[in-house]
């Protein structure tokens, strides 16, 4: 018999009361030194019946900052914070790991601490603005291309994020490895122009995301560190001339380390079911974010594609969404206006079902 999202399931050392798994998003609300909030604490401890929870992007150094208000995992404040945010979850019988997320040339020094910098394979700007609380829509800055010999600091910054999280009492990491940020930048051939042993060929640009995993593993046991990719996906300006064997090649090298998860967004890119090339060069656990906006319900499940679901857009408005698709209760929408504003609205003030 097929399992249903409601029933538990284990990825490596997590075991999960459900397969409705929360997806991470960024929401902007970190308080003064980039660390979480009470407030975080009740956003996160009002989603915990999701099977598991993963967390927004967090940085795992000042450097690795894109986003205005994003928050951080390598200071002592960050820690204390997300140890509030971990032991609520767990009072509720959730569990919830830390999504690591070094966003590499997509950021802004208006979002960044001062004497912090915006560093990359290349020094290739991406095309396109974003927001800041300083001056409004910005470009995005030119980065500075890593030195080879700073490349290994960068790698200790994830496996010192995994070490504060572990201490923070996360149930493990995800390792954020799609979506234009800094690993999917070393694999991908229109951000990686680099002739040392991090670029060029193949295997040169799959080095740097498999000594972070390798760096986030020793950390936290490979058994507790997921890792989310998109092949194919263009967000931030990313391009890469091959994504199929790019990560065919990847899935080949993590394969053997027996993560906890892989975490695979399904986008329609051509000639590309990144669901198959998941399955045939990682294998399981799968977890499947279907990026309909919680529609496709457990047909992922049922065909045995995948062994849990995420659930990104669904979960803002319908901090009960486990419930609700139990009981089939109609979902809540959101306000797109509040999803990076600061402040309880439209974060905490979406009610569960009566
Ligand atoms: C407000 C918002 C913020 C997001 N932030 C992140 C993030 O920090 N990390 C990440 O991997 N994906 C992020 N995503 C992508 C979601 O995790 C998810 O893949 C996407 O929303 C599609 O899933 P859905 O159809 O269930 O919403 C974000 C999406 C939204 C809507």
């Amino acid at each position: 018999m097929s399992a249903s999202l409601f029933d538990p399931v284990r990825l490596g050392a997590l075991e999960l009361a459900n397969r409705v798994v929360m997806a991470p998003m960024t929401r902007s609300r970190a308080g003064g030194g980039d660390a979480p909030t009470a407030m975080n604490v009740d956003y996160y401890r009002q989603r915990a019946s999701a099977g598991l929870i993963i967390t927004e992007g967090v940085q795992p150094s000042a450097n690795g900052k894109g986003y205005c208000r994003s928050p951080g995992l390598y200071s002592a404040a960050q820690v204390a914070g997300w140890r509030a945010v971990t032991a609520a979850v767990h009072a509720e019988g959730g569990r919830i790991v830390a999504q690591i997320m070094h966003c590499g040339r997509i950021g802004s020094h208006h979002n960044k601490e001062p004497g912090t910098e915006t560093v990359a394979p290349s020094a290739i700007r991406a095309k396109g603005q974003m927001y800041s609380d300083a001056a409004g829509m910005v470009d995005f800055d030119l980065p500075r291309a890593l030195r080879t010999d700073e490349i290994p600091a960068v790698v200790e910054e994830y496996r010192h994020a995994t070490r504060c999280a572990m201490e923070a009492g996360f149930d493990g990491v995800e390792l954020h490895c799609t979506s234009g940020y800094l690993p999917a930048q070393f694999l991908s051939t229109g951000t990686n122009q680099r002739d040392d042993a991090y670029g060029g060929s193949l295997q040169n640009r799959i080095r740097f995301p498999l000594e972070v995993l390798a760096a986030m593993g020793e950390a936290a046991g490979f058994d507790r560190v997921g890792m989310r990719i998109c092949p194919g996906n263009p967000f931030n300006d990313l391009h890469d001339d091959n994504p199929r064997e790019t990560f065919a090649a990847l899935l080949d090298a993590v394969r053997p380390l027996a993560l906890a998860y892989l975490h695979v967004i399904r986008f329609p890119a051509p000639d590309l079911d990144v669901v198959e090339l998941a399955a045939r060069h990682f294998g399981r656990p799968l977890l499947v974010n279907d990026n309909d906006n919680g529609k496709s319900g457990d047909k992922a499940l049922a065909s045995g594609e995948a062994d849990a679901l995420s659930f990104g857009r669904a979960f803002i408005g319908n901090p009960d969404l486990v419930r609700r698709l139990r009981e089939g209760l109609p979902l809540a929408g959101f306000d797109v206006k509040t999803l990076y504003s600061p402040g309880p609205q439209g974060y905490t003030d979406y009610p569960p079902a009566p």
